[in-house]
């Protein structure tokens, strides 16, 4: 496979290790992996990592001691040391919205100290934690009653993106840490029909609802959280008992207050909390529900050690560095547009879509911090499913398509008991499709193989092109130990960690989103133009067309 021109305008000077690697690139050119781990046994044992539970073996990366000493280059000459410790140590990073950046203060333990605007907001995380715990235990512990007197065994979670995304990947990724009382609903969707079907089947008496959204003004969450309202109060007959089943959690207390929830039962966090990096907040709430404040605490001291691990790791040995740098590597140097995540493992099928946010909403940037282009290709589309299941989909084009998709295999060591046997042949089949997609299968291979079944010579001829792989498919092998709250929280950690270096690399302001207030404010204007009789905003042809046939069908 001939892979995509590199990209021609780097955005340092014709001096700097950007330059080196292009230059770089052109010597090793289409070296084959195979051939690489032919010549050096050595290759596997060098290129893998290890900390805080996770197993990183990326030496199916096409890289060389040489690459990898050039793109270690490449993050100190961008500054990584000291823009990591700004982040840490709580300056104004965020530029475009004069906001610091500190989702890692809420993994610091309540002894320590982070001070912004002359406040130890540690201690601020420590008291409203403890409130979210205590919470949590009265619903956990059947304490909290609902308006008739029975204990909580359904919590619907209304939010959307970084008010979402983060507590139900964790929810569905520790299940088997469960309460055996409560069920946890997730609603995003503002078309009627996920709110629709979980009212549904609830019972007003025994819910309780969580309106999540850092805001507090985002129009999806709260049409879900005005109809769960609605909803409740037709069934009790009663507007006060929205006290026993409604909980928020936001930035904005006025709001949350005005819409009419208790405000003992809400939750505060801060703007220094992107919403894309808030789990760790009180918008984790669904997770301490779910699981309880000791699993909670678990995950938080995860990721905590992978905080500890990126501050002080030698890059050589950094996991977020070396994910952050290979794919680098293959973003900008092999031209791969796009980054899949495969975990072969049931209960994380929601981390593609949660890294999606983090890493896309971060990185999807054109413009560096001092507004001048970007120079290079940004974040790579991120996708992905449960890996088995993309195998039976997708992986077609990862082995024989014409682009390069360099994937992040995810596995678990340790089997779900009773399912030993499938966890094997689960993991069978990561390690095979990293095997496959490195080393591929050559003309003579496949030849040799028709012949052994008997094929005659012009059949095979045929066949020949349609069964061979290229091979020399990049992907890296993860590996949790186990799939519990310390490890998750650290793997998470790790993803965090690495979307900021490649922000710090491509000199990006990884933090804000302002790419996705244009469509919000256009909606705005559209929903007017759908419901009014005349005078529309001004549009173009297309979109006045269909706005006209949405009226047009709604009104028959
Ligand atoms: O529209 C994008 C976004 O602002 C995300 O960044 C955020 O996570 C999501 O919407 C939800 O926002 P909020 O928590 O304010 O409801």
């Amino acid at each position: 496979m001939s892979n995509p021109t590199p990209h021609s305008s780097p955005p340092p000077g014709p001096d700097s290790t950007w330059q080196a690697l292009l230059a770089h690139r052109g010597e090793i050119g289409e070296r084959h992996l195979a051939q690489l781990f032919a010549s050096d046994p050595a290759r596997a044992a060098r290129m893998q990592a290890e900390a805080c539970g996770l197993f990183l073996d990326y030496s199916k990366n096409r890289v060389t001691g040489d690459t990898l000493a050039l793109l270690f280059e490449l993050a100190r000459e961008a500054g990584l040391d000291a823009r990591r410790a700004a982040m840490f140590d709580g300056e104004r990073i965020n530029r475009s919205e004069g906001r610091a950046v500190l989702h890692t203060a809420l993994r610091r333990p309540a002894d320590e100290c982070v001070m912004v605007d002359g406040r130890n907001v540690v201690a601020d995380i420590a008291a409203v934690r403890e409130r979210c715990y205590r919470f949590a235990e009265a619903v956990r512990d059947g304490a909290w009653r609902g308006y008739d007197g029975r204990a909580i065994t359904d919590v619907v979670h209304i939010g959307i993106g970084g008010s979402d995304l983060g507590p139900l990947m964790v929810c569905e990724a520790l299940k088997p840490c469960a309460h055996p009382r409560l069920r946890m609903h997730f609603v995003s969707n503002v078309d009627g029909v996920q709110i629709g079907d979980v009212l549904c089947a609830a019972d007003p008496g025994t819910t309780l609802f969580i309106v999540a959204s850092k805001t507090f003004t985002t129009q999806e969450t709260l049409a879900n959280a005005h109809t769960a309202r609605r909803w409740l109060i037709e069934r009790s007959g009663d507007e006060t008992v929205i006290a026993r089943h409604f909980a928020a959690v936001s930035t904005h207390p006025g709001a949350v207050t005005s819409f009419g929830i208790d405000p003992a039962n809400m939750f505060g966090f801060w703007d220094w909390v992107g919403g894309r990096y808030s789990l760790w907040s009180a918008i984790g709430l669904p997770i301490v529900l779910q699981i309880g404040a000791a699993g909670f605490d678990a995950l938080l001291a995860g990721a905590r050690a992978m905080d500890l691990h990126f501050r002080e790791a030698p890059f050589e040995r950094n996991l977020p560095v070396i994910l952050a740098l290979t794919g680098i590597w293959n973003i900008d140097f092999l031209g791969a547009p796009s980054q899949l995540i495969a975990p072969y493992h049931q209960r994380l099928h929601r981390l593609p879509a949660f890294l999606q946010q983090l890493d896309m909403e971060s990185n999807g940037k054109s413009v560096k911090l001092d507004g001048s282009p970007a120079g290079c290709q940004t974040s790579p589309v991120i996708w992905g499913e449960s890996g088995i299941n993309g195998q039976h989909a997708y992986f077609q084009m990862l082995h024989q398509g014409t682009q390069l998709v360099p994937t992040d295999f995810i596995g678990v060591l340790e089997a779900e008991r009773g399912f030993e046997q499938h966890h094997r042949i689960a993991f069978a089949n990561l390690v095979a499709q990293a095997e496959a997609l490195m080393r591929g299968k050559s003309a003579a291979e496949a030849e040799a193989e028709m012949r052994a079944a008997g094929m005659a010579g012009e059949r095979i001829r045929a066949l020949l092109p349609h069964r061979v792989f290229p091979g020399n498919r990049p992907s890296n092998a993860l590996l949790m130990a186990r799939l519990d709250p310390y490890t998750l929280g650290a793997l998470i950690a790790l993803y965090e960690h690495r979307t900021f270096v490649q922000g710090v690399v491509w000199g990006l302001n990884s933090f804000d989103q302002w790419g996705v207030e244009l469509g919000k404010q256009l909606a705005a204007r559209v929903l007017d133009d759908l419901a009014a009789p005349a005078d529309l905003h001004a549009h173009d042809a297309s979109t006045a067309g269909l706005i006209a046939r949405y009226r047009a069908c709604a009104v028959r």
